[in-house]
């Protein structure tokens, strides 16, 4: 991220979620708030950004990417929920909705976001100026992944006895591998045993992913994009090693899912090729 500047990705993210609850008929994840966190002037300045980001003739799967993550994703959160979750915790929350979204739930569940502080206190102001409630369960904590630990920002408010779930989407590829490392090793030695994490990564072995030789025109293009607008990918994952690399910060890895799998399971009535999506991947771990 540039120093002192909200994420860009992040408001990116809100657009293509404003433009999918906005256009489309048959959504698998509606936010219909992310259309009122952006001004009419960033809405039209992304979909320009949109056009030329090269993918224009791709909009369509990176639209439905963006959306299989959340709805994975949110799936998962409402399982744990009547499994009796009682915290939420949204790293690099960016402007996501679930609390605003989710207010009945509110009264029974704490919900927490974690952002780097930029990001988080342009979101808050634009709450402000929205005039939206901020929930009494919603609560906000500024961390730089890079700076400080889960850990020793959350401790306050934070209850380690409490069954909980964090979610990570969008984050972990712009940090550094310490960062993503340390982050995971204080979830699991913030949350007890059978809190569960989920977070999107890119798939590398040998680096090739990171050094911009990605396999296909779509990865090398985004990457393009991301260095351009001072977001650069950071980190990946290796697929060969994850379930390890994950056993030793404490978690056991009990989904790890390609982006194509989701798209079968939740955008059915398009067919897509395996190629493009193929190193893109959503992983569930658990607290031992
Ligand atoms: C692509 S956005 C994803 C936002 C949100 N999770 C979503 O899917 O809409 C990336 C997020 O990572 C956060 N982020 C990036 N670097 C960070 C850091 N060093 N510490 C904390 N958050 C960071 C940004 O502030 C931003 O909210």
């Amino acid at each position: 991220m540039i120093d002192n500047q909200e994420s860009h990705t992040a408001k990116f993210v809100t657009y293509l979620r404003a433009y999918y609850s906005q256009n489309i008929k048959e959504p698998i994840f509606n936010d219909h708030l992310a259309y009122e966190f952006l001004t009419p002037k960033e809405y039209e300045m992304f979909s320009h950004e949109a056009e030329k980001m090269n993918v224009d003739h791709d909009f369509n799967r990176l639209l439905n990417m963006t959306m299989t993550r959340y709805r994975y994703t949110e799936d998962e959160l409402h399982k744990a929920i009547h499994q009796g979750l009682q915290q939420y915790v949204i790293l690099g929350a960016g402007m996501d909705s679930f609390g605003f979204r989710n207010k009945e739930v509110l009264n029974e569940l704490k919900v927490f976001e974690v952002d780097h502080p930029a990001t988080q206190s342009f979101k808050l102001n634009r709450v402000k100026e929205l005039k939206w409630h901020i929930p009494e369960n919603l609560i906000h904590i500024p961390i730089d992944f890079m700076k400080t630990n889960v850990k020793d920002g959350m401790k306050q408010s934070f209850d380690s006895n409490a069954f909980s779930f964090f979610s990570w989407l969008g984050v972990t590829m712009y940090l550094t591998k310490e960062a993503v490392f340390e982050t995971l090793q204080s979830i699991s030695n913030l949350a007890p045993s059978g809190s569960i994490v989920i977070f999107d990564y890119f798939d590398y072995n040998d680096e090739k992913y990171v050094s911009k030789h990605g396999p296909t025109e779509n990865t090398k293009n985004m990457l393009e994009y991301l260095e351009k607008i001072g977001e650069p990918v950071k980190m990946g994952f290796n697929l060969s090693t994850i379930t390890e690399d994950l056993a030793n910060v404490g978690f056991i890895l009990k989904e790890n899912q390609n982006f194509y799998d989701l798209h079968v399971k939740y955008i059915k009535n398009e067919l897509i090729d395996k190629q493009t999506l193929q190193n893109y991947y959503i992983a569930l771990a658990v607290v031992k």
